[in-house]
């Protein structure tokens, strides 16, 4: 998709899916956090105008109708803060942002207060979250440009001061792969983005390893601001340009309810989504089961590695931590493999505490080739 020039442009099948992600997401996220704290916080640093060509909702209106349903449950207060550089994208916005508000009783929308502002969104959206309080509180903050990169690393180390700071950024690493290697301002703009030169190694990569070489330091980059856990999900334009939504956070229920979202946007492999009308991944699209198999892998060797074995515990803490898999897919994995004879389990039935160790002479399976695979 070319970066659009009109006020309210079409939303094509990844934006779709990215709102998927987003609302599932936010759903788990604002009751969690709503039960526990008297106010909590949403930004957004490129807001859009709230609508899409053929009416459906932008991020900043989904994110409102699913902040109205949970503060029905919980008698708080949120704040939505937004940035728009585009004033007619903001004119459009605050429009919008009426007429959501006006779909809802007073007595939650009047705890649900919306501030737009138009102009840059560095350094205004950090003033704005450091002079409401919002910074030190529960914040998610979602920085959806058109792939820039457009983010500097001064923000997300501001951000990632903060425990109870969240952050998705949308990324598009061909800008770099392409433009950066000979234009230093270009270059410049990736050292800003990464907060080191590292990236620049992308450059000796192979062509087919750059994306994944850049999507991984850029995972890098939000570690080294603080964000201990990050996830990214790969999403594929109809012109089968690749972006990737990058998703922070230091919780391990933030990640696990990220990794929820990210499953039920792809059941399959739960880190993509392919535009149907990229005809080259139709085939892929085909598989409708979750692919478990490097699932399998990494949890055999992991319980090879342990002479003892380890509990269901244990290896649901590791899938959470240390693959792309939800802890939710581990006993069932578990049950496959001693039904096979690849494991064996103590006491037979399996729930949290039981032990799983390797079996006496597990059946041969190749070389492992998933490493690639951890998220
Ligand atoms: C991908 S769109 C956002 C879409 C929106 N998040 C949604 O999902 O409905 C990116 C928006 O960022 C705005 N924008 C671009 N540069 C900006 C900047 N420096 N500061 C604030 N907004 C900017 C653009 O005008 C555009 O509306």
């Amino acid at each position: 998709m070319a970066v659009p020039k009109e006020a309210v442009w079409e939303r094509d099948p990844h934006t779709a899916a990215k709102h998927d992600l987003l609302k599932r997401y936010l759903e788990a996220w604002a009751p969690i956090l709503l039960s526990r704290n008297d106010v909590i916080t949403y930004a957004e640093g490129f807001a859009g105008a709230g609508v899409y060509k053929h009416g459906e909702p932008g991020s900043p209106v989904i994110a409102y109708d699913v902040f109205v349903n949970a503060l029905d449950r919980f008698p708080k207060r949120m704040r939505v803060i937004l940035m728009e550089e585009d004033h007619r994208r903001t004119e459009e916005l605050e429009r919008q942002m009426m007429l959501a508000r006006s779909k809802h009783a007073d007595h939650i929308a009047n705890r649900l207060s919306v501030d737009i502002r138009q102009g840059d969104f560095h350094p205004a959206l950090l003033q704005k979250l450091q002079s409401t309080g919002a910074l030190g509180q529960p914040l998610f903050v979602l920085l959806d440009s058109f792939g820039g990169p457009d983010i500097p690393y001064a923000l997300l180390r501001e951000l990632g001061r903060c425990r109870s700071t969240e952050v998705m950024v949308t990324f598009e690493p061909s800008f770099l792969t392409r433009f950066a290697e000979k234009h230093d301002g270009h270059r410049q703009r990736g050292d800003e983005a990464f907060g080191n030169q590292d990236w620049q190694a992308v450059f000796q990569r192979p062509s087919p390893q750059k994306f994944a070489f850049l999507r991984e330091q850029y995972r890098e980059t939000l570690r080294q601001a603080g964000f201990s856990h990050t996830l990214y999900f790969e999403m594929v334009d109809e012109g089968g340009r690749m972006l990737y939504l990058i998703f922070g956070t230091q919780h391990e229920r933030g990640l696990e309810k990220m990794k929820d979202a990210m499953w039920k946007v792809d059941p399959s492999y739960g880190v993509r989504y392919r535009d149907p009308k990229d005809t080259q991944q139709q085939m892929l699209d085909l598989e409708l089961e979750p692919n478990t198999a490097p699932l399998r892998r990494m949890l055999r060797d992991y319980i090879a590695e342990a002479p003892q074995g380890r509990t269901v515990l244990e290896l649901q803490r590791y899938a959470l931590l240390e693959t792309v898999y939800r802890p939710t897919q581990v006993i069932k994995v578990v049950r496959q493999m001693r039904d096979q004879g690849i494991v064996a389990t103590e006491p037979h039935a399996i729930n949290t505490k039981t032990r799983v160790t390797s079996a006496e002479s597990p059946p041969s399976s190749g070389p492992s080739a998933e490493q690639g695979t951890l998220w």
